[in-house]
């Protein structure tokens, strides 16, 4: 097939980090770009002649010179272009969050229903990182067994003043919708679903603007219950340094334990058997059951952006499978929304999937109020 021809829609500075890995990406060009502000157009079709820039984003998709789009705008645009470009048969790679709402990531999904020869992906980075691939495979391999805990403590997304301040949209109700959870946290969310699968409720104490001056939540606290009884935490927060990354995946028959970073730490505890029949079954008293330490050495492999976007491409021309398919965009808004849900009422647990009227709700209150203390 020929090279497909793609169309960026929001020219900011995760655009400008695309547009670098284009190099590496087999099977595409650049043909058209589209922001709502002029300046931002100009300074990609001033060094790139041959790339068509559009401030109208419906000129920008009915411009026939696009058979893909990736939308880098503000999270909440995203629902918008990517239904529209459906609709106008193009294919999507959306960033993350896929929106803002859970009901929107469904419409997102019920629109590319009707148009499923379309190829619909987004961009869930950290699924290529080899430390997360590498747990997903030992978990589908039966190495964890029966899921007993998850625990995620991720506070190494520190963020300053100065960050929060460098757009009006955000860390705002209105131009973001959430904080820590929609823009740092979708990857976490996004992982931990992937490898173990969507809490079934969630327990949430949330802190809002407590370490920064934001009117979104910088820090939470969650408690997890999984399908089958497991439970499990999730702790974030923008304010740490140099902040924790330890996610702790634990079964009947083994533990995990995923530290990244620049040397990424992937433990692996293997029990001599199952755990919960040992306990039940063994006559000895102060009995322990016993386990081999293997420390694991993730493959050095590439990761990152480009890898999902190349996947995009190669789905679109081979049909390669998606690694990040934009269908499962909904499940870290899910996990996201029952948070706020229940941070903002008392800690209340809130069942999944959530009530998405009532995070609509929600999430208009907080904008009525943040634009009412703005007056
Ligand atoms: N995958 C990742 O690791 C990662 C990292 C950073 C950001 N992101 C995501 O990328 C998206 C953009 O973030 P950013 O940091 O580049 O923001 P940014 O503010 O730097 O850029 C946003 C751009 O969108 C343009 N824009 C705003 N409203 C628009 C509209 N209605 N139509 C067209 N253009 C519009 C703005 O003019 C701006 O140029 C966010 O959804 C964010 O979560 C993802």
């Amino acid at each position: 097939m020929s090279q497909i021809r793609l169309g960026i829609i929001g020219l900011g500075s995760m655009a400008d980090v695309h547009i670098k890995g284009f190099e590496k990406i087999e099977g595409m060009r650049l043909t058209a770009v589209c922001d709502t502000a002029m300046d931002r157009v100009q300074r990609i079709t001033e060094q790139q002649r041959d790339v068509r820039g559009y401030t109208d984003p419906r000129k920008f998709l009915a411009s026939d010179i696009i058979d893909a789009v990736l939308i880098v705008t503000p999270h909440k645009f995203h629902p918008q272009y990517a239904i529209a470009a459906f609709e106008r048969g193009l294919h999507v790679l959306t960033e993350k969050p896929v929106a803002v709402t859970a009901a929107d990531a469904l419409a997102m999904n019920q629109a590319h229903a009707q148009h499923p020869e379309l190829i619909y992906s987004v961009m869930f980075q950290m699924r290529t990182d080899p430390l997360y691939r590498k747990v997903k495979q030992m978990i589908e391999s039966g190495r964890v067994g029966k899921l007993l805990r998850v625990n995620w403590v991720v506070t190494t997304w520190m963020r300053t003043q100065a960050y929060y301040n460098s757009g009006s949209w955000r860390a705002t109700w209105e131009g973001e919708g959430g904080g820590v959870l929609l823009n740092q946290c979708p990857h976490n969310l996004d992982l931990l679903c992937w490898l173990v699968g969507m809490p079934t409720q969630v327990v949430a104490q949330i802190g809002v603007g407590k370490y920064h001056k934001i009117e979104v939540e910088d820090e939470v606290n969650a408690l997890l219950t999984f399908e089958g009884g497991a439970t499990g935490s999730f702790i974030t927060n923008t304010a740490e340094s140099p902040g924790v990354n330890r996610l702790e995946i634990v079964g009947d028959l083994g533990t995990i334990i995923a530290q990244p970073g620049g040397t990424p730490v992937l433990t692996y505890y293997e029990s001599a058997g199952s755990v919960s029949e040992f306990i039940a079954t063994t006559p000895q008293a102060w009995g322990k059951i016993a386990s081999n330490l293997h420390a694991i050495t993730p493959a050095a492999t590439d990761w990152g952006h480009h890898c999902i976007l190349q996947n995009f491409i190669n789905a679109i021309r081979h049909r390669e499978a998606l690694i990040a398919p934009g269908e499962d965009g909904l499940m870290s808004l899910e996990l996201s929304n029952a948070m706020l849900l229940s941070g903002f009422n008392h800690s209340q647990p809130v069942n999944l999937p959530t009530d998405h009227a009532a995070f609509d709700k929600l999430l208009n209150r907080l904008i009525a109020q943040a634009n009412q203390k703005k007056k």
